[in-house]
């Protein structure tokens, strides 16, 4: 609790007003991520495996950008920061603890944007919404990642519909594929990385809940696909556990005409 407090006070004065409202669900993510870490470390070692091998087969290496950088636990900075002359985080919030390790690893060609990627705004007020649209003007741009972000778009928007006691149930799936969408229509190479549903189970292996996480929109084929323990028995509760279910893909090829 009081590590949460002292990353909370210190990302607080150095994230733009608008985004200090999700500071504190990085914080949790945070420390769920390090109660869990040995839960999580073979999804985040298959998420980075997947990024190496999509790199491997790049010949131009100019920029790469990470949408949902977060902790940057499944991406491999580091790897990025030697590979290409730039590489751009985007995420709502950058917690205290991740800029001091950019310092003090001095990955110099990192830089840090901080953006709402969900286009929820412009899809409450009734506009086609296009959240990559700003990835236009990114100069030799040769790679983006969309890092787990996808799915949490979408709990995003219900929390956010939840608030405003909205019941549009059109908004998450328009949100998640204009991210898909956004992604398909990129000039370059494209990994991404999502969560598409989850399974809740007992200690006997019974489902006692299973849902999607996509609002219903098909994700393109999985080049590779794993189970990751969001919520591994004890977290929660000692009687159920949670595993997602993993999908890495590159191949957007036909994806925007296939979903018609
Ligand atoms: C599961 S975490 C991704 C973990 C991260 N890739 C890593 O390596 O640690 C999801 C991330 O998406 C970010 N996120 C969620 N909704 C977002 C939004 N609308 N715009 C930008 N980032 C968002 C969260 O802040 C969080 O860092």
């Amino acid at each position: 609790m009081i590590l949460e407090a002292i990353q909370y006070a210190a990302t607080f004065p150095v994230t733009p007003a608008q985004f200090r409202p999700s500071i504190r669900s990085s914080v949790n993510l945070w420390a769920r991520a390090g109660r869990c870490a040995r839960d999580w470390s073979a999804h985040e070692a298959q998420c980075q495996a997947f990024i190496r091998e999509t790199v491997a087969g790049m010949r131009e290496r100019r920029t790469a950008v990470v949408l949902g950088s977060g902790l940057l636990r499944d991406v491999p900075v580091k790897f990025l920061a030697q590979k290409f002359d730039t590489v751009v985080l985007v995420d709502l919030v950058h917690l205290a603890s991740v800029r001091t390790w950019l310092k003090a690893t001095r990955l110099h060609n990192t830089r840090l944007i901080s953006r709402d990627l969900s286009g929820f705004d412009d899809v409450l007020a009734g506009r086609s919404a296009e959240p990559l649209g700003f990835l236009r003007q990114v100069p030799y741009l040769d790679l983006v990642i969309s890092a787990n972000i996808l799915s949490q778009i979408g709990v995003g928007a219900e929390r956010r519909l939840e608030t405003e006691k909205n019941g549009d149930v059109t908004v998450v799936p328009k949100l998640i594929a204009a991210h898909l969408d956004g992604l398909a229509g990129l000039p370059c190479t494209v990994a991404l990385l999502t969560d598409t549903g989850f399974r809740v189970s007992d200690r006997s292996g019974k489902a006692l809940e299973e849902a999607d996480l996509l609002g219903g929109i098909a994700p393109p084929a999985a080049a590779a696909q794993w189970p990751w323990t969001v919520v591994p028995f004890g977290e929660e509760s000692r009687d159920y556990q949670v595993v997602h279910d993993v999908i890495a893909t590159s191949a957007f090829g036909r994806f925007s005409a296939d979903r018609g």
